[in-house]
């Protein structure tokens, strides 16, 4: 544990290394492109590729969400996102121009499995991107990707889902290349990647902020997450990690919803932690503070160095580094990690082993 309290907690504080072995050996900056030696004995099934479906559970799926946004700026293919879950019992249509991407920490998850199955069954290519060397899905799977992040032994997933989102950006980079991305676009997410370690860090020294935080708003028993774009996965996620370990009950929810029912929720009692980004939303983001503040709702926000805004609107803000766009999310959910860790502690209750939890999912 090397003097943490917590797993859950060391495995925060290893993601600026968690980021290094992702992309260690994986980069070639001059040329702007990634090199998956995993991916490589199907490149030519890959490069014809016209559409790809990513499965998983929990906070693998939330990974899969950004990853939508991720491929979508970063190749011409066409993405779904689907609970493994449920993408099991779809009729589904899948040929050789589908690939199904399978995100998976254990490489045990049994919806996930099975959806691997299914794709491959009606003739889909199957992609792995597991951090657990050697387990069911790495092996099932026709190619993929390792995390390389070592064990994650708390059951509240925090290292893997930043290795799964560096590795989508690699992955999709990866394919990119040989579509319409520009070297010089390939070359801007490369070397924001080799930033982030040392943005990681910064946001870590800053963690007693967010226990002091967590000390008020773990008192409350309800919190809502809201974010647009890629940070309403980051809203998913922010909420699932609270729920998980403090059992405060959160949820996640697209900003541009709230009008759509949950605002009724808000009053002096119930808090929201808003996620804003240097993007198009930020200023619908702003907005939805106004209105939560209108009804009295405290709010807690996440945003970004330069933003001179928030602290304006919002109750409390946190700034987290700027970086590439469709990295924003790696450095937006560091805080939520460790807001969710001290609203745990500060009820007490099992951090690395919520009840009613396994780290691994292996029945249905
Ligand atoms: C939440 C968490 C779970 C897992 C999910 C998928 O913190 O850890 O939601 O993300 O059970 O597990 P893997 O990635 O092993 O397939």
């Amino acid at each position: 544990l090397k003097g943490f309290p917590h797993f859950m907690l060391k495995e925060i504080y290893d993601q600026p290394e968690t980021v290094r072995n992702a992309c260690r050996g994986r980069m070639i900056v001059s040329e702007g492109v990634s090199v998956l030696g995993g991916l490589q004995s199907k490149m030519e099934e890959i490069k014809n590729l016209r559409k790809l479906i990513i499965v998983s559970c929990g906070t693998s799926y939330h990974a899969g969400l950004i990853g939508r946004y991720i491929f979508e700026n970063l190749t011409d293919l066409n993405i779904e996102v689907e609970l493994a879950s449920e993408f099991r019992y779809r009729r589904l249509r899948l040929d050789e121009t589908t690939a199904v991407l399978a995100i998976s920490q254990s490489g045990e998850t049994i919806d996930t499995l099975a959806a691997i199955r299914e794709a491959r069954r009606k003739g889909a290519l199957t992609i792995g991107l597991v951090n657990v060397v050697g387990s069911t899905i790495a092996r099932e799977t026709d190619c993929g990707v390792y995390c390389h992040a070592g064990p994650e032994i708390g059951v509240a997933s925090t290292k893997i889902f930043v290795s799964q989102l560096v590795i989508l950006n690699l992955m999709a980079l990866l394919i990119g290349r040989y579509q319409s991305v520009s070297l010089n676009e390939g070359v801007a997410v490369i070397k924001a990647l080799q930033n982030l370690p040392d943005q990681i860090s910064d946001i870590l020294a800053q963690a007693s902020q967010l226990e002091e935080l967590a000390k008020t708003y773990q008192k409350y028993p309800n919190c809502l997450f809201i974010g647009r774009q890629m940070h309403t996965a980051v809203a998913l996620e922010g909420a699932l990690k609270l729920k998980e370990i403090s059992y405060i009950h959160a949820e996640g929810y697209a900003a541009g919803e709230m009008k759509h029912g949950p605002i009724s929720l808000i009053d002096e009692n119930f808090p929201t932690i808003a996620l804003l980004s240097n993007d198009a939303s930020y200023d619908k983001m702003i907005n939805n503070i106004q209105e939560i503040r209108a009804r009295s709702g405290p709010v807690f926000a996440i945003t970004y160095t330069g933003d001179a805004q928030a602290e304006k609107v919002a109750d409390d803000i946190f700034r987290v580094p700027e970086t590439h766009e469709l990295l924003q999310p790696i450095l937006s959910v560091i805080p939520l990690q460790l807001f969710a860790y001290y609203c745990a502690r500060f009820r007490g209750t099992e951090i690395d082993k919520p009840r009613n939890l396994a780290k691994s999912v292996t029945v249905e």
